[in-house]
């Protein structure tokens, strides 16, 4: 007669038991050991192979990636965690898988701009399924980092400056990467990250300060964790920053009195890689030991990367410092996780059509939605799209005929040899008899082998010049801070020279950030920010420009003129005196293109703005209304941003805020009516600097489409 099973491994039994079970069997050292997060990849130095003392089969969980047989690696570090250990609780896998594996999908900040969170949420679950096939478990995705200075690189993993719209970002790629259950072929835990205010580094430096009155943190940087909270995400990521002198790996207030008590989160807190040691560094602990104590006693659960919970959290048990209740915990919210994600019961990942493979047509049209709607038209004069008339086209710059870029960053599964180029994608598609020619006059940060002289020859013998410039992949991202936004390298110079010779020049920009135009942007006849779209970019951008499509994307954060002129964003406060005084005096302070800019090949007009009363109380609704009607000759589709502004309240509040977003396609005449219905608690109240939801009585402007009405909050 064989042992029953023991409970923690019985399924019919709810997971809160199973996890005692096993917290009942396991010592102090296996319950430790679940709190250690460690490389496993062949690329990495923590790997298992090159550094066999790296590896103990009683580890909670492993990064992998980097190697392309990330299956294998996976399943032959479980099987020795699974068969190696007394208990053999499997060890759960993350990976960066940000804006996708190998199908990549735009960047982050560049899919804000298509103000669909639906189409997010798709290109985030076409992700999880590419993730799962290798064997990843856990995303370390999404980012939702508030962020309004683009000289930091990782704004390109931002969704942008509005709170709202981070939020709706937030919650839709959490369900996206997890999914209708946990464990599924097609889901992974998602794991919001940077907590909290990594966003706001100083100087757009990384790894930095970031002061930050507690009222902005609960009014812009806290809410799109909420958000992702209360869309079912499992984990969250504690960012590097130091937080007001209290870094975000080690801060109690945002880790517990927050996360724990008020939000009500289950699942474990990751460090980032080594954030625990660099407490060190950062002069909030003496040594490792004190690094450890503290983060963990502020409710951080995970170590990544350290090591520092693994060698310092037994002795501090055995002094008192720490308390096995604590650490009970910590391994219950880890051990949940697993429970959920059904790795006891599936505890090595299958091959399936998706495992290494290559992105497949069904995948390409949906990455190309995506491609397409995030690309911003910033600028026409009428020279898009494309005439039949362009009969010879110099297609120039350093990212025509480059390919890897269009990935951008965090894209370290995707294959360039995959991803067409610019030039592919309109060879492909232009008609026949148009000369197109292709010259990358320079490099994107310069080389000696630059030669603008080759570009401008070209674009002297054509009719129009597409002109691509940006950044490369590695220009955004961690680590990839810049002092200012001009473009690197001799590109400036190529523009100014290929302007120089008075051809119409449509410039598209392919970076993960605004770039600095204010030099030439007036030279341009067109201008189209394509950011790093993705594997499929350069398909979604030629058949933008040839009409095929008809661009909606609209700006997710403000564009500025020049990089002196950072911070810009459109929920700033008011200045206290008006007119030109406190602006610049060298240059408008007006940014180069607003927050929510964006053109497209047709018109929309906005009929006039209605309220279906000038009163409500706090627990009324007020529902507003517009007309919008597509009054030009093509499809397209119209993103309607309803923002308020507070003139007085006991806290000042921004010049506007966006409160509501709704998008529609209308055919050329269509008309169609976007709602607003104003529920004050939700849509009027304000955080004070410790999250109390104030709303007060008084005036309230609602402005939309460049239309705006006032109606009053009452008792
Ligand atoms: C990095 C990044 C973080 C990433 C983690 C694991 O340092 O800050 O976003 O998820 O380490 O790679």
């Amino acid at each position: 007669m064989s042992e029953p099973p023991p409970p923690f491994r019985r399924t019919d039994l709810p997971v809160e038991l199973r996890v005692d079970d096993l917290l009942g069997r396991m010592t102090l050292e296996e319950k430790i050991d679940q709190l250690h997060q460690c490389g496993a990849s062949d690329t990495n130095p923590n790997n298992l192979a090159l550094r066999p003392d790296a590896f103990r089969p009683t580890y909670g969980s492993f990064i992998v990636g980097g190697s392309p047989a990330v299956l294998e690696v996976r399943n032959a570090c479980q099987r020795r965690v699974v068969t190696e250990s007394r208990l053999g609780i499997p060890a759960v896998f993350a990976a960066d898988v940000i804006h996708g594996y190998r199908a990549l999908a735009p960047l982050p900040l560049a899919q804000a701009c298509t103000w669909d969170p639906e189409l997010v949420r798709r290109g985030c679950a076409l992700a999880a399924a590419e993730a799962r096939a290798q064997g990843i478990d856990w995303t370390f995705a999404p980012m939702v980092d508030h962020c309004v200075d683009a000289r930091w690189g990782r704004i390109a993993e931002t969704f942008g400056e509005s709170p709202h719209a981070a939020s709706a970002f937030s919650a839709a790629s959490v369900r996206g990467f997890q999914g209708e259950q946990l464990g599924g072929r097609d889901s992974v835990a998602a794991c919001l990250k940077h907590y909290v205010g990594y966003g706001a580094s100083e100087g757009g430096r990384d790894y930095v300060y970031t002061g930050i009155s507690p009222q902005s943190l609960w009014e812009m940087h806290l809410p799109p964790f909420e958000a992702g909270i209360r869309a079912g995400a499992r984990t969250v990521m504690s960012g590097f920053n130091d937080l007001n002198g209290v870094p975000a790996s080690a801060n109690q207030y945002t880790l517990t009195e927050i996360l724990r008590r008020r939000w009500g989160l289950t699942g474990p807190v990751v460090s980032d890689w080594d954030s625990v040691v660099q407490l060190v560094n950062q002069g909030f602990a003496a040594d490792d030991a004190e690094a450890a104590e503290k983060a963990f006693t502020a409710g951080l659960d995970i170590d990544m990367s350290s090591g520092l919970y693994r060698d310092h959290l037994a002795a501090h048990v055995a002094a008192g410092r720490v308390t096995l209740a604590a650490v009970d915990e910590a391994v219950r919210r880890v051990l949940r996780l697993k429970f959920e994600l059904g790795l006891f019961e599936r505890p090595y990942a299958e091959a399936n059509a998706l495992t290494d493979a290559a992105p497949d047509p069904g995948q390409f049209a949906l990455l190309e939605e995506l491609a397409a709607r995030s690309l911003v038209l910033l600028k026409n004069d009428g020279v898009l799209p494309l005439a039949a008339s362009a009969r010879r086209i110099a297609l120039l710059g350093p990212l025509a005929a480059d390919s890897a870029p269009l990935l951008g960053c965090w894209a370290q599964y995707g294959q360039p040899a995959e991803t067409q180029s610019i030039a592919q994608a309109l060879k492909e598609r232009l008609p026949a008899g148009v000369q197109l020619r292709v010259e990358q006059g320079c490099s994107i940060q310069g080389a000696a082998s630059d030669n603008p002289a080759a570009a401008v020859e070209v674009a002297r013998e054509s009719d129009l010049v597409i002109l691509c410039v940006g950044e490369d992949g590695p220009m955004s991202g961690e680590n990839a801070s810049r002092t200012t936004l001009r473009l690197a390298g001799r590109q400036e110079e190529l523009v100014q020279a290929v302007a120089a010779t008075g051809k119409p020049i449509v410039l598209v920009l392919v970076s993960g950030r605004p770039l600095e135009l204010a030099a030439f942007e007036g030279k341009m006849s067109a201008i189209v920010a394509a950011w790093a779209g993705g594997t499929r970019a350069a398909a979604a951008l030629a058949d933008t420009l040839l009409g095929r499509r008809n661009p909606s994307g609209r700006l997710a954060v403000t564009w500025p003129r020049t990089t002196g002129q950072i911070p810009l964003y459109h929920n700033m406060r008011p200045r206290g005196r008006g007119g030109d005084q406190g602006a610049y005096r060298d240059m408008p302070t007006t940014p180069l293109y607003e927050f929510a800019h964006g053109l497209g090949y047709t018109t929309f007009g906005y009929g006039a703005l209605r309220l279906d009363r000038t009163e409500v109380k706090p627990d009324g609704r007020l529902v507003a209304e517009v007309t919008v009607t597509n009054t030009g000759a093509c499809e397209g589709v119209e993103t309607v941003f309803w923002f308020i502004r507070d003139p007085a309240a006991s806290i000042t509040r921004p010049l506007k805020e966006l409160k509501h977003f709704e998008q529609a396609s209308l055919a050329p005449g269509a008309s169609r009516v976007f709602r607003f219905a104003i529920e004050p608690r939700r849509d009027l109240s304000f955080p004070d600097d410790d999250g109390r939801s104030v709303l007060e009585p008084g005036e309230i402007i609602l402005l939309v489409g460049g239309q705006s009405a006032s109606f009053r909050v009452t008792r």
